[in-house]
């Protein structure tokens, strides 16, 4: 089985953990759209979606899925939505997709965070993944070094503008023994957006597709 068939596997599992109706939050990325295409046969059973970025958006509404805005519906009951890596406290990095702001934002205003991802994403210690950092333009620079003194090895993700109008830095050789502690150092630092540590807020269900069908880690 290749990572692509783990993923849509894992993809295919969240169906269960979906309420009978309301509104679902849903993320961005390749596993992402294997979730939202098997929405597609059930999508009358819900109002709508909140989406988190412009590419799911489209995606969404090619299937027949109103996607609202999160200021229209309060807080949600369900957020399902992929990672680059976790470990097993359900700690992520996120960002790959550049989506990380709006994912976070989202996952917050919801009561039930279900990741999926392939097993591959499943790792001891989060790092290893480039840590995405979103960046206000004119503080790309100024965040770089001081990303830099605490260990990390930025590269600036160019020719990549986020849904937001802002830039990515992804920084390399982190070994993250504290997600949350490194979450808000980095959450301190000016022109900082968001960093793609999801480790206050992580993952409360996360459910991997393998080869030997899905398996499913709850902290
Ligand atoms: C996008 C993300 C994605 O969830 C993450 O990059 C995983 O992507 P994929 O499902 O394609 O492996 O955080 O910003």
């Amino acid at each position: 089985m290749n990572q692509d068939e783990m993923k849509k596997l894992a993809a295919q599992a969240a169906l269960e953990y979906l309420p009978d109706g309301g509104i679902i939050g849903i993320g961005t990325g390749s596993t992402v759209n294997h979730f939202i295409d098997a929405l597609a046969p059930i999508k009358g059973r819900f109002e709508g979606a909140v989406s988190s970025s412009e590419a799911s958006t489209e995606r969404l509404k090619a299937i027949g899925i109103p996607v609202l805005d999160l200021n229209a519906v309060g807080d949600l009951e369900i957020y399902v939505d992929g990672a680059d890596e976790s470990n097993r406290h359900l700690q992520l990095i996120k960002g790959g997709g550049g989506a990380l702001t709006r994912e976070k934002i989202i996952a917050a205003a919801s009561k039930r965070f279900v990741c999926i991802a392939d097993e591959t994403k499943l790792v001891d210690v989060l790092g290893t993944f480039p840590l995405p950092v979103e960046v206000i333009p004119m503080a790309r620079s100024y965040v770089a070094r001081e990303l830099v003194k605490l260990g990390g090895a930025p590269v600036w993700r160019e020719n990549f503008v986020t849904d937001n109008g802002n830039l990515i830095l992804d920084v390399h050789n982190l070994e993250i023994m504290e997600p949350a502690h490194l979450e808000t150092t980095i959450n301190q630092i000016a022109g900082v957006v968001t960093v793609g540590l999801f480790a206050h807020r992580g993952a409360d269900v996360l459910i991997l597709g393998t080869p030997e069908g899905p398996k499913v880690i709850e902290p």
